[in-house]
């Protein structure tokens, strides 16, 4: 089939496309950057034939910190500024949510200490505690586990018998599962009144989760539970106990919730370059359950690379990508190849 695509001249712009990028397993492994990283993103910041940048998003999975503070490390990571309206973690997106709650109490689970506590008031949130608040509140909550000297520099005060907890988000990965666990279960079996026995109202606790993933790749030489691992024990203990499954509203990828929010911060992005052409979007990632699948729900071209947790030993992945590339590199270069 003879090419469609205009021939490109040296001094044309370039084909309109843009990348999504997932980070772990593609740019980075647990702290240490991916060789063939920097030389992609180099490649869209203009060492390309045009000399002009590509634009592009990072679509993680992860999070914990706040945006501003992941992507001052990344840069540092990656040797390349990453401004942070190019950055979409887990949960960027509750962000958007936030003022629903502003007026009641919310916990907020995962990260260490209370750093996700001020990434919550930053969203908008007024009323956030954690399951450490819980613990301090009430040792007995949890016998198993005593407050280290710096979470307990970090607790907030507060009487949870006299709370109604209208909501737990579930940021991050939670660092003591047995103790969010015991806490989510408090929350919601009561109504939002820990310790106030079977539920005292009708309107159920809202039970949010961020990142569905069962495994992420990080640096050990195989991979590691994720979040979603965390949402499924929660849910085996919550079914022991009530014979049902609790209900939930998941975010993330694959959700068409996250990439529907990642389609628009890349629309702003493409507007304040005065793109007027519709972009092709290539999103690359390492784990077809997340990235593969939600790129191609999404109408964008997929690229699965071989430096995370797929392994193309382990044959076919479930979501069959547009394209298999053995590092991040190599699949800008194919996606380049495509479109021009
Ligand atoms: O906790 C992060 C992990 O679940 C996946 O991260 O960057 O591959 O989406 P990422
Ligand atoms: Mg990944």
């Amino acid at each position: 089939e003879r090419s469609t695509r205009r021939r490109h001249s040296p001094s044309a712009l370039p084909p309109p496309i843009s990348f999504a990028f997932d980070i772990d397993g593609v740019l980075i492994r647990g702290e240490e950057p991916i060789p063939a990283a920097r030389k992609a993103l180099s490649i869209l910041d203009g060492d390309n034939e045009w000399g002009m940048k590509i634009p592009y998003i990072l679509l993680t999975n992860g999070g914990g910190v706040g945006e501003e503070e992941r992507c001052r490390r990344l840069s540092k990571q990656l040797g390349v500024q990453i401004p942070v309206d190019r950055y979409i973690q887990a949960h960027t997106i509750i962000r958007s949510i936030a003022s629903k709650y502003a007026d009641h109490p919310v916990l907020v689970l995962g990260g260490r200490n209370d750093v996700l506590r001020k990434v919550a008031e930053n969203y908008g949130f007024k009323h956030v505690y954690n399951s450490l608040d819980v613990l301090a509140w009430n040792p007995s909550v949890w016998p198993f586990h005593d407050l280290t000297p710096e979470e307990k520099a970090s607790i907030k005060g507060a009487d949870f018998s006299k709370l109604k907890i209208a909501g737990i988000f579930v940021f991050h990965d939670p660092r003591n599962w047995a103790l969010d666990v015991q806490v989510m279960c408090d929350v919601i079996l009561s109504g939002g009144t820990i310790g106030a026995g079977h539920a005292t109202s009708s309107s159920p606790v809202d039970v949010v989760f961020c990142n569905p993933d069962l495994i992420w790749r990080s640096d050990f030489p195989v991979p590691r539970f994720g979040q979603g691992a965390f949402r499924d024990a929660f849910q085996a203990v919550y079914k022991s106990m009530t014979g049902m499954t609790c209900n939930y509203t998941q975010y993330g990828k694959p959700t068409e919730a996250t990439y529907t929010f990642a389609e628009a911060a890349l629309k702003d992005l493409l507007l304040a370059r005065h793109e007027s052409r519709q972009p092709s979007v290539y999103m690359v990632g390492d784990n077809p359950e997340s990235d593969i699948a939600g790129a191609n729900a999404a109408g964008w071209k997929s690229i699965l690379v071989h430096t995370g947790v797929y392994d193309p030993r382990q044959g076919q992945p479930k979501h069959v990508p547009n394209h298999q590339a053995k590092d991040v590199a190599e699949a800008v270069q194919w996606a380049l190849g495509q479109e021009m």
